[in-house]
């Protein structure tokens, strides 16, 4: 046990958990990590080579010839592939139309799952995804699970000037076999459809002293 602490942010797609994760981790002096990053980086392989995402045997062959090196810049995560950093790529439309379906693949979770819980090891993290605190850590007593009205969430992804269909990546995530998008036990709901940025970190923060995190 490294002593480290790991605080697990999930949630749908444009709830606000990378904004939230990004000022926690601000604030505390931890290590933000955006899981969501690495599953993008592997559907960014997939497409660059010409794989169907459905098909998962070609994904996981491309799994298995990528290089995915996994760090961060003593702030927040970092990403290469292949020695790449694909940088705004990772959020284009075509990753986002595909990223449901590599991320479905057992192996390719198996294999980032094992890159996520190695972040610990290093530092305490404030880590944002779909299963953090179901599966990546399911130990931590810090877990809250961001949500907010699917017509919020849609219209903040129109403002981010980004055409996402979150809701059927949404429903892709939860119906999925494998780690699907759920609260987590232990979780507390956050609803952010209300809150500004500000008052939503002030509500996270309370909800993890409620969870007993002694480092505010
Ligand atoms: O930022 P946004 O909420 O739109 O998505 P993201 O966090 O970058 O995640 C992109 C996709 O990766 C999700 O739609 C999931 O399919 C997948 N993902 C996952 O399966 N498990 C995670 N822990 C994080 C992301
Ligand atoms: O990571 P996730 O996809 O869950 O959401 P995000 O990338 O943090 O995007 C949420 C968007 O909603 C950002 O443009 C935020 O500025 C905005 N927003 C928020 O995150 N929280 C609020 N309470 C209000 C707006």
């Amino acid at each position: 046990d490294s002593g480290n602490v790991a605080i697990a942010i999930d949630g749908p797609a444009a709830s606000g958990k990378s904004t939230l994760a990004r000022i926690l981790a601000d604030q505390l002096g931890l290590v933000m990590v955006n899981s969501g990053a690495m599953y993008r980086a592997v559907t960014w392989k997939v497409l660059r080579e010409g794989v169907d995402s459905h098909d998962a045997g070609a994904v996981i062959r491309v799994l298995r010839e990528t290089i995915l090196e996994c760090g961060d810049d003593g702030r927040y995560s970092t990403i290469k592939v292949d020695g790449i950093d694909p940088g705004d790529e990772l959020r284009s439309e075509a990753v986002n139309a595909n990223v449901s379906a590599v991320s479905a693949v057992p192996e390719v979770r198996e294999a980032l799952v094992a890159l996520q819980r190695d972040y610990l090891k290093r530092a305490s993290v404030v880590m944002e995804g779909r299963d953090i605190g179901s599966v990546v850590f399911p130990d931590t007593p810090y877990k809250i699970y961001v949500d907010a009205d699917e017509e919020v969430r849609a219209a903040r992804r129109r403002d981010a000037g980004e055409l996402d269909a979150v809701s059927k990546r949404d429903a892709a995530d939860s119906r999925r076999a494998t780690a699907p998008l759920m609260v987590a036990d232990g979780a507390t709901v956050l609803d952010t459809s209300d809150h500004t940025i500000e008052s939503g970190v002030a509500a996270a923060i309370e909800i993890l002293k409620a969870q007993g995190l002694h480092l505010i």
